[in-house]
C-alpha cells in the first residue's frame, strides 16, 4: 500500500526538502515535509511559554493543534491552526528547540499517526528523519542523504539569506551539529539510515544531480 511512497531521510540541512519538492513535482506526487510539522508544534509551544521538555503539556498542545501542509505553485505553505507560519518556523528559536520536542515519545506517536494518514492512498514524497525506518517502512524507494557539516551550514546560510531569515554561519554550524546529535541519540525513532535505503552524499553534487539520482531509483519501480 506504500508502493507509491518515496522516503527521504538524513541529517539536518542535507538538501532533503529541496530535492523532495522537485521530485514530487516531477512525479505529480504530494510533498510532505515532516520536519515542518515538528517545527510548527515547537513554535506554538514556545509562543505559549511551555517548557519543551514537559511531555504531558506538549502533547496536550499537539492534540488540539491543527497543522496543515499545502502544496502551492510557490512552494509548500505551513498552516498552524490556520495561520501561515512558513517562514517563522525556520527562525533560530524554533531550530534550537525542535529536537527537544521531537524526542518526546508520545509526541512522535501522534506525529507518526498524522504522517501515515497523509500518505494514505496517494503518491507521496516525504522527508524527515524516521520516514524510511518508522513512518513508511514499506516505501518503494528510500533515500538517505548525507553531506559534510561545512557544506550543510553554508547552504542553509545562503538559503536563509535569500529568504530574509536572520542567519549566522558559525552559529548555524553548531546548531546543525547539536540537532544531529540529539536526533541520532534519542530513544524513539532516532535518525538512522534504513537497512534498505540508498545513501547519497550530496556534498559535491548539484541539486539536479541528486534529483536525477533519486528519479533513477524511482524508475525501477514503475
Ligand atoms: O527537517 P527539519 O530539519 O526541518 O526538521 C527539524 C527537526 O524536526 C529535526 O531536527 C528533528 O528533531 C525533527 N524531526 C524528526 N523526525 C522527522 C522530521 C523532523 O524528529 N521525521
Amino acid at each position: 500500500e506504500q508502493n507509491t511512497a518515496i522516503a527521504i531521510d538524513g541529517p539536518a540541512a542535507t538538501g532533503k526538502s529541496t530535492v523532495a519538492k522537485i521530485v514530487a513535482e516531477k512525479l505529480k506526487y504530494i510533498y510532505v515535509d515532516t520536519g515542518a510539522m515538528y517545527r510548527a508544534l515547537t513554535l506554538k509551544v514556545l509562543n505559549l511559554d511551555i517548557d519543551p521538555s514537559d511531555e504531558e503539556a506538549v502533547l496536550e498542545v499537539l492534540l488540539e493543534t491543527d497543522i496543515e501542509l499545502t502544496n502551492e505553485s510557490n512552494g509548500q505553505r505551513v498552516l498552524l491552526d490556520g495561520q501561515d507560519v512558513t517562514n517563522e518556523i525556520r527562525h533560530q528559536p524554533v531550530s534550537a528547540n525542535v529536537s527537544y520536542i521531537a524526542k518526546l515519545p508520545t509526541v512522535r506517536k501522534e506525529m507518526l499517526k498524522r504522517q501515515q494518514e497523509l500518505a494514505k492512498d496517494r503518491g507521496v514524497v516525504m522527508d524527515g528523519r524516521d520516514i524510511g525506518t518508522h513512518v513508511l517502512p514499506n516505501a518503494a524507494v528510500k533515500i538517505f542523504l548525507v553531506a559534510s557539516v561545512e557544506e550543510r551550514a553554508k547552504r542553509r546560510h545562503e538559503e536563509n539569506m535569500a529568504k530574509g531569515i536572520p542567519s549566522e554561519l558559525d552559529q548555524l554550524k553548531k546548531e546543525i551539529q547539536q540537532r544531529d546529535e540529539i536526533d541520532s541519540n534519542r530513544e524513539i525513532a532516532p535518525l538512522t539510515k534504513a537497512e534498505d535505503a540508498i545513501e547519497v552524499d550530496t556534498t559535491s553534487l548539484s541539486i539536479e544531480e541528486v534529483v536525477d539520482r533519486i528519479l533513477l531509483e524511482v524508475e525501477k519501480y514503475k
